[in-house]
């Protein structure tokens, strides 16, 4: 018995009726109401987890009851119950945040994948708010989301890192993983968090400005050294070190770094006094540390001090859904800055982002999610099936979906099979067909035409 519970609120008694028996079938637990006032009431008493709607009631319309679950800060999904000549209320109540509309007669193999697309996206979302708790009380506002195996296992070794306060960190993993939010949060997690946090990405800056820009320099130590400047070292005192892609620093520096790590003190550049600091030195690198070392490109006793903890954090490919929960979490970064309403993926979306392999990882999928929200229309990405095909078509690993799986296809083939499919699948029912690729009745109309495709129905049934 599955514990979602359906709220249905509609005045036509007959409707209810056969709503309650669909819905009872597919073991969803459904209440009833006939007026806004008594579905307000049912909502507060039982908190719902979806709500069927329908728009004229005796005491008001489905609008009026989505103003007055908004007043009273209720996030339930709803889906419209709409006359089919009635749609342009159905697109009010959706920017209302109504998820979905159902124009009557209700075809109930429609309305249960409506149902069931609905109530996963709460699921997603509630899950996402829950994390996001958990990660707010342990990492302060950095949000690293993931509920794999994998990320509970690097989040537990985060917490132990964090508390055994001084030694040193070698972070690894491939680029766009996440290592320096993973490195960020340690430095909240810690005792350190109320002193610096500085960061170096040592492949960016010159041998000589690196060591200016960790030590420091005296006035008139170089042409250029007009005042006296303090490093980094000097600033994190109490604090944290991030030194990215340590793997590309100079022998010169090698030896530098070894030896503030062994003595805790250092020499500002030109200057003559040791300087003492307490520092935590994190640093990370996407290259094979190891494989520098045997090439001897990378100090031996370096590298064994800088990996007293090692903390590998693993490619977004091996952390199964976490790809479809961090989607979710970037679209809801994205429709707030870029003031869109999209609910989620599609399904295809869904399979093809789980089969992709992510080569770019976290980073990518981001700027994947940030383009679609920006440029998408529609409320879930991607609308066109064409988009998704493009993405099969990048990933290296075999796809999934039946109508994607072509890899030399055009994208005209892989529409035009999307299409076809998606009649088939739905008996040639338009509507439905047109649903299932989220795109418009008349868009569906059209790629038909344009690909040669004739309604098998009207011909049968002549
Ligand atoms: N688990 C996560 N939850 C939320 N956002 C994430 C997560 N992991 C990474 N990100 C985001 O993805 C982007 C890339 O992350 P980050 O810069 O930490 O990766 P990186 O491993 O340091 O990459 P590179 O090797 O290229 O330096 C950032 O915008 C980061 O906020
Ligand atoms: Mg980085």
């Amino acid at each position: 018995m599955r514990s979602d519970t359906i709220l249905v609120v509609d005045d036509e008694k007959l409707i209810r009726w056969s709503l309650r028996q669909h819905l009872q079938n597919e073991s969803f637990s459904v209440l009833e109401a006939e007026t806004v006032k008594m579905g307000l009431d049912r909502v507060s008493e039982f908190e719902p987890d979806l709500i069927i709607l329908d728009q004229g009631l005796p005491d008001g319309t489905g609008i009026e009851f989505i103003q007055k679950l908004k007043e009273m800060s209720y996030e339930i999904p709803i889906i419209m119950l709409s006359a089919v000549d009635s749609s342009n209320i159905a697109v009010q109540a959706m920017k209302l945040g109504a998820l979905d509309y159902i124009t009557k007669p209700i075809n109930f193999e429609e309305l249960k994948i409506i149902v069931e697309k609905a109530l996963e996206s709460i699921r997603l979302k509630r899950q996402i708010s829950h994390l996001r708790e958990e990660q707010k009380k342990q990492f302060g506002n950095l949000a690293i989301i993931g509920d794999s195996p994998v990320m509970k296992k690097l989040f537990t070794m985060m917490t132990k890192i964090a508390a055994s306060d001084s030694s040193t960190v070698l972070v690894t993993g491939e680029s766009g993983v996440g290592k320096e939010l993973v490195v960020r949060s340690i430095h909240m997690l810690s005792q350190r968090k109320d002193k610096c946090f500085m960061a170096v990405t040592c492949a960016s800056l010159s041998e000589s400005l690196i060591e200016s820009e960790l030590f420091g320099h005296q006035k008139g130590a170089f042409t250029d050294a007009k005042n006296l400047k303090k490093g980094m070292f000097e600033i994190a005192d109490g604090g944290t070190i991030f030194l990215d892609e340590i793997g590309d620093i100079s022998p010169n520096l090698q030896v530098k770094l070894l030896r503030v790590l062994d003595q805790k003190s250092f020499k500002r550049v030109g200057g003559t006094s040791e300087i003492s600091v307490d520092v935590r030195i994190i640093t990370a690198t996407n290259q094979p540390l190891e494989q520098k070392v045997a090439e001897g490109k990378f100090r031996a006793d370096l590298f064994y001090r800088l990996n007293v903890v090692h903390l590998h954090v693993p490619p977004l490919r091996e952390r199964g859904k976490d790809v479809l929960i961090l989607a979710q979490f970037f679209i809801q970064e994205f429709n707030k800055a870029f003031r869109k309403n999209f609910k989620g993926l599609t399904e295809e979306t869904k399979e093809a982002f789980l089969s992709y392999r992510w080569q770019g990882n976290v980073r990518e999928l981001k700027n994947v999610i940030e383009r679609a929200v920006l440029l998408e229309e529609g409320d879930y990405i991607f609308s066109r099936p064409i988009e998704v095909g493009h993405l099969n078509t990048l990933s290296n690993k075999a796809s999934t979906g039946s109508y994607t799986s072509g890899k030399d296809l055009t994208f005209g083939e892989m529409e035009k099979n999307a299409v076809l499919e998606a009649l088939s699948k739905t008996s040639f029912n338009q509507s439905r067909a047109a649903r299932l690729l989220q795109i418009s009745r008349d868009q569906l109309r059209y790629k038909m035409k344009k690909y040669g495709i004739h309604n098998r129905i009207e011909t049968d049934d002549s």
